[in-house]
């Protein structure tokens, strides 16, 4: 049996990761907001770059050192988000991303949650650069622990700054999981997984 007979992806998954689309070539690329997440010690760092015009996502160039499942779905993100409004690209989410690729093995899901997560980013110093307030950070916030209201976006906050690099540091300084405990086995899988992507 050859390589591509053993192949497990899409042939969408296959085009996309043999011609990855949007790629960051140019050492000069102008951007108005860039974006990077990972950590080059695990092997999957991604860095995207914006040009905005109007609220618009005008062009979007990326580049990553990810597996096959990471170029796929961030050139399919890239194909996707030009064109957008800020307010659409901040919504993209992996499960759309993933869709549109007609599905990836479940054990590669996570990494296709780089991409989006750098074009967030990448909007996030985009509004910063401008002085702006960025109103959709809060839009994207979905709740882990009930009893303490601690959202997955200020977990991800303390795992960036480092201020959390383990769960009991993270239960310290929020109390997730410390009341009913009904949030720890999401909160812990959402903990390792931004441990990952930050390279910590
Ligand atoms: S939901 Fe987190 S402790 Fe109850």
């Amino acid at each position: 049996m050859s390589f591509m007979d053993e192949w497990v992806y899409t042939d969408t998954v296959k085009d996309h990761f043999m011609n990855p689309k949007n790629i960051l070539s140019d050492p000069d690329y102008k951007e108005d907001g860039k974006g990077m997440v990972g950590s080059m010690a695990c092997g999957d760092q991604m860095l995207v770059a914006l040009k905005i015009e109007n609220d618009i996502v005008v062009d979007l160039k990326w580049k990553t050192y990810g597996c096959a499942s990471a170029i796929a779905s961030t050139s399919m993100m890239s194909e996707m988000a030009i064109g957008m409004t800020l307010d659409e690209a901040y919504h993209l989410t992996p499960e759309m991303i993933t869709d549109r690729l007609g599905g990836l093995p479940n054990h590669k899901f996570h990494c296709s949650v780089l991409g989006d997560k750098a074009l967030r980013a990448a909007i996030d110093d985009y509004l910063e650069r401008q002085g702006r307030e960025n109103t959709f950070k809060k839009s994207v916030a979905k709740i882990i622990c009930e009893c303490k209201g601690v959202t997955d976006q200020q977990i991800e906050a303390l795992v960036q700054s480092e201020e959390a690099l383990s769960f009991e540091q993270l239960q310290e300084q929020t109390g997730l999981g410390t009341v009913c405990g009904k949030c720890k086995n999401t909160a812990k899988e959402l903990f390792d997984e931004l441990l990952h992507i930050y390279g910590h």
